[in-house]
């Protein structure tokens, strides 16, 4: 028997999720939780097993060990039942090049058994939420990469999905069509749609998702609403400049609650007063003053501070 879901039932239920590949676990006991109406980023370097994790949530790939539940139902027995009712969206395009982006909504919409009525209603509605209409009748190898992106996220909402899974959407795209589909993705979230995904912008992730989880090496490292991730790790103000390590020890020497992080010759050092700082920079340099960047911390800064770059405490 399949649970309805309710409100407090999680989308997203994953505990202790393992991938391993030749021995190797790309993913490894991880445990997600996303209730229904948010928008939920899993973030993490190259190779961090962000799309791994997505092929196991939506069946594609069986974990070496742990359970993963979606609408309340188990995604390796109910397959079917939970395909029906979510949406993917791939890292890489997948269409059919050679056809138009209203074949593709077609086709892929008969895939999901989709009556013809309800389906040529959906793909105008879709060409039209996605502002392809204009194009809709050209071959897709003739679309632009940011076009075929939203062909691709209109193909994963052609069965009224409630989990749409997003890996990398804007990846490659312009800031005007990034912009865009954020409205969109915010216009989805609204209707309330859940929504699960991966990017590399952290920009990105601070504007759409509630929650985020950082992953590295298969292993969550962090989770939690991107502002409070901010407030946990590092403080409120970030102070950007070159500098060497010499001159870096005469700076901040004596000074005390401060975060630093080194990529190589740019210092970022995060303080609740960057000013007092900045001051100090300055009497340094003495007549010579070079470029210093004042501004908030970010989710980036969290980013780079949780997977590796050095940190350390002031
Ligand atoms: N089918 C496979 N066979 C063997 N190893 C794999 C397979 N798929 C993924 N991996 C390995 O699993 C690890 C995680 O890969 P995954 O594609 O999940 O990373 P990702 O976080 O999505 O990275 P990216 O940001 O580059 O897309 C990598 O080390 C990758 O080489
Ligand atoms: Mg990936």
């Amino acid at each position: 028997m399949q649970k309805t879901p309710n409100d407090t039932q999680p989308i997203i239920e994953a505990r202790g999720v393992t991938k391993t590949f030749d021995g190797i676990e790309a993913v490894s006991g991880l445990n997600l939780t996303v209730p229904p109406g948010i928008c939920f980023g899993l973030l993490g370097p190259n190779g961090a097993g962000k799309t791994t994790t997505l092929r196991m949530l939506y069946g594609v790939s069986e974990p070496s060990q742990g359970q993963i539940k979606i609408f309340g139902m188990d995604v390796g027995r109910n397959t079917r039942a939970v395909r029906a009712r979510l949406g993917v969206t791939l890292q890489d395009n997948v269409m059919m090049e050679n056809m138009s982006s209203r074949d593709n909504l077609f086709i892929h919409g008969r895939h999901h058994l989709i009556g013809e009525a309800l389906l040529a209603q959906r793909v105008a509605e879709l060409l039209e939420f996605l502002e392809i209409g204009a194009d809709a009748d050209k071959k897709v190898l003739k679309l632009s990469g940011g076009f075929k992106r939203r062909l691709s996220i209109a193909m994963s909402l052609i069965n009224a999905p409630e989990l749409l899974i997003l890996d990398e959407p804007t990846t490659g795209l312009d800031p005007a069509v990034r912009h865009a589909l954020w409205s969109k993705i915010r216009g989805l979230k609204g209707d309330g749609k859940t929504i699960l995904l991966t990017t590399h912008y952290m920009d990105e992730a601070e504007r759409l998702c509630d929650q985020v989880m950082i992953i590295n090496g298969g292993k969550a490292i962090r989770q939690g609403a991107p502002r409070q991730l901010i407030e946990d790790e590092l403080y409120p103000n970030a102070l950007e400049f070159d500098c060497s390590s010499e001159e870096e020890q005469r700076l901040l020497e004596g000074a005390s609650e401060l975060v630093k992080l080194r990529t190589g010759t740019r210092l970022m050092v995060f303080a609740k007063d960057t000013e007092q700082i900045l001051t100090r920079l300055q009497k340094l340099d003495g007549g010579n003053r070079r470029a210093a960047i004042q501004r908030p911390a970010n989710l980036e800064d969290v980013f780079l501070a949780v997977t590796g770059t050095h940190l350390e405490d002031g």
